[in-house]
């Protein structure tokens, strides 16, 4: 007899990918030759996980007491008005109507917004392809996932896709929750365009006049995008009106801090009472989930945001590891062309999705030749983060059989 009960019974304990890994560095100690793309950590070409040398001195120096101390239950002020800067640099008028909660990484972003912005069995939305623990998430939550199609003709984000979810979605529940990760899509690797944008506002902004809409955007990956993403938060200020914004902020891989757990919700509220409302709903939450996050790494994070010296180190480093990994994108862009692979613009960032017939097929078979991906329903994500330059040519022969004929 469990006593474990029925919903949560016959749960997978371990994360799939972390599993995938496993075998790859056991195999890889073994004396294989192992090309490991399955995990979503930045890793130098000698395969070591690749640290920004400030950002580890910003951690170390941090005092003894404020690692100990208890950090007030919505986070350090500091912290959250130097998250609120970096993100809005470039945005006052998002900037001006923030407000922001402490959560252990984005994920604990995702979960405050699940929590606080749908009712229990309601569902988020998001696109067809979608990290995997979107899911677990709103398992955990009692709330459902439902997607629409990503890409639609010529592999273009398909806002006529999300118009028409979106549509039946409020239909159903009178309220919505749209999850976009943008840029640099995991698993896809996808950065819309800015008239992919636009299409995608027009639809947010046609909803959230007829029910209330959320649109929480994930920028876990965002610092390592092709383009300049602060420079581009202003075209989000069109929806303030209309829609409720939220932003899932990540110390993980901006910082290459992933154990550090920080992180932040952030919603936009014009409304000052609206805007206090919400602050207090998140706070509770966080009161009534992790109680409160890790004060000593919210104070590395703050340093090195608003500590001028550090703050440059720190994005030269930063910059250094991304042309690490636009060197890669470029590499696999050009051997994937000649292989003639299917997979969507490749601009940046930890992954791309290459489509295919078969997924866990495909998947199985490079894995008996020591390539490791991660396989999905028709297609397969390539961590690119994980991968030497040199070992690309290898990775990308593993994957021509899934080109069609
Ligand atoms: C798409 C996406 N969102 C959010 C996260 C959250 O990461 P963390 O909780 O470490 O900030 C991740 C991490 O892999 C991710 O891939």
């Amino acid at each position: 007899m469990s006593h474990l009960i029925a919903a949560h019974q016959g749960r997978p304990g371990d994360d799939p990918i972390f599993a995938l890994n496993k075998e790859a560095s056991d195999r890889r100690a073994r004396g294989e030759k192992i090309v490991n793309a399955t995990v979503g950590a930045l890793l130098d070409d000698a395969g070591k996980l690749a640290v920004l040398p400030t950002a580890a001195r910003a951690v170390h120096e941090v005092p003894a007491a404020e690692w100990a101390a208890y950090a007030p239950i919505s986070g350090l002020p500091d912290f959250l008005r130097a998250a609120e800067d970096d993100l809005f640099a470039r945005a006052p008028a998002l900037r001006e109507c923030a407000t922001a909660a402490a959560t252990p990484g984005g994920s604990g972003a995702l979960h405050h917004a699940i929590k606080n912005f749908l009712e229990p069995g309601q569902s988020i939305l998001t696109t067809s392809f979608y990290w995997g623990p979107y899911q677990t998430l709103a398992d955990e939550a009692e709330r459902k996932l439902a997607t629409f199609e990503m890409f639609g003709d010529e592999l273009r984000f398909d806002a006529a896709g999300l118009d028409r979810a979106l549509g039946a979605q409020i239909a159903e529940q009178k309220r919505a929750l749209v999850f976009l990760n943008d840029p640099c899509h995991n698993p896809t690797g996808y950065s819309m365009t800015e008239d992919e944008w636009a299409d995608v506002l027009d639809v947010l902004e046609k909803h959230g006049k007829s029910a209330p809409v959320t649109v929480l955007l994930d920028v876990a990956y965002a610092d390592y995008g092709a383009r300049d993403f602060r420079g581009s938060l202003g075209r989000f200020e069109r929806l303030l009106e209309r829609c409720q914004l939220l932003f899932a902020y990540s110390a993980s891989k901006s910082f290459t801090h992933y154990g550090l757990r920080v992180g932040a919700i952030v919603a936009c509220a014009p409304d000052a009472k609206e805007r206090a409302s919400i602050a207090a709903a998140l706070g509770y939450s966080c009161r009534g989930t992790w109680s409160n996050c890790v004060r000593g790494g919210q104070a590395a994070v703050t340093r090195l945001l608003t500590d001028p010296e550090l703050s440059a180190s720190v994005k030269r480093e930063r910059e250094e590891l991304k042309s690490l990994l636009l060197r890669r994108v470029a590499a696999f862009n050009a051997h994937a062309k000649d292989a003639k692979l299917r997979y969507p613009r490749y601009e940046g960032g930890f992954f791309v999705t290459v489509f295919c017939d078969d997924g866990p097929k495909e998947a199985a078979r490079m894995r008996e030749m020591g390539v490791f991906v991660v396989p999905q329903k028709k297609a397969v994500r390539v961590a690119l983060c994980g991968v030497a330059e040199a070992d690309i040519p290898r990775l990308v022969e593993a994957l021509a059989p899934l080109a069609k004929p």
